[in-house]
């Protein structure tokens, strides 16, 4: 039983420094967090997805992009003695001392079905799928729950003063992660709601974008129909190789 304890040990202590890069040699400063209410020492330098991982965690949900992109790593937390409940991106944060935290996979919301081509470009669109707009109490809990700072009540405000481009520009680096309509007393869901704004403006009110008409244009007419196929026949080797050398012109640039 030493024995198997000994070599099963071995086997954790090598996948953290796959999973993660960190050598615990490597390593001058630590911090304590709490996950579902386990304690575990991590390395302060991780970010909470990564620290996770440390900790033996695999993520099988709550875990998409790891570049704040999609918005798959809703976290809350909080700390001793902090009345406050913080709203984060696991894969964006850093671990702190002393983090109570939890993962929200999801949050489920009612999502409209609609056809954006038969719709009009106005805010009783947006009313008559999200009646629940009308209810916001201007409260401003789902800005201060959202972990890309942005202005949540604002544009919902501005929807429901008709100015649509304020709020789809307002709302375009939401990532949906749903924190928002979690915290939201109205039960509204913001982003299913922006989501909605920002397609109707985009349809109806941006001007056409020259490059990527062009670039569709082109997409259709089979321009890169023999380089599509080129790069489909390739093998998981090749195409990491690809991969690598794309990135390194990249970082040329
Ligand atoms: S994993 Fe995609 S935003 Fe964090």
């Amino acid at each position: 039983m030493e024995d198997r304890k000994s070599i099963m040990d071995r086997i954790a202590e090598t996948s953290k420094v796959a999973t993660t890069g960190v050598d615990e040699k490597d390593i001058e400063h630590w911090v304590t967090i709490y996950i579902m209410g386990k304690a575990y020492k991590v390395p302060a330098a991780l970010t909470i997805m990564q620290a996770m991982e440390y900790a033996g965690y695999r993520f099988i949900r709550s875990c998409g992009c790891r570049a704040g992109f999609c918005g798959a790593c809703a976290t809350v937390y909080r700390k001793e003695g902090d009345y406050k409940l913080h709203a984060v991106l696991a894969c964006q944060t850093r671990v702190e001392d002393g983090m109570y935290l939890v993962q929200i996979p999801f949050a489920p919301a009612e999502k409209a079905t609609y056809d954006i081509n038969s719709e009009r470009c106005d805010i009783s669109t947006v009313l008559k799928y999200y009646p629940e707009l009308a209810r916001c109490v201007s409260c401003n809990t789902c800005t201060k729950a959202c972990p890309q700072d942005l202005q949540v009540m604002d544009y919902i405000q501005a929807a429901l003063r008709g100015d649509l481009a304020t709020a789809a520009n307002e709302s375009f680096d939401c990532v949906q992660c749903g924190l928002c309509a979690i915290r939201c007393p109205a039960e509204i869901v913001h982003y299913h709601v922006s989501q909605l704004i920002r397609r109707l403006y985009g349809k109806y009110q941006l001007p056409e974008e020259q490059n990527l008409k062009k670039r569709i244009e082109e997409i259709e007419s089979g321009k890169y129909e023999e380089e599509f196929k080129k790069v489909m026949s390739l093998s998981r080797e090749e195409l990491e190789k690809l991969y690598v050398e794309q990135q390194k012109t990249r970082e040329v640039y």
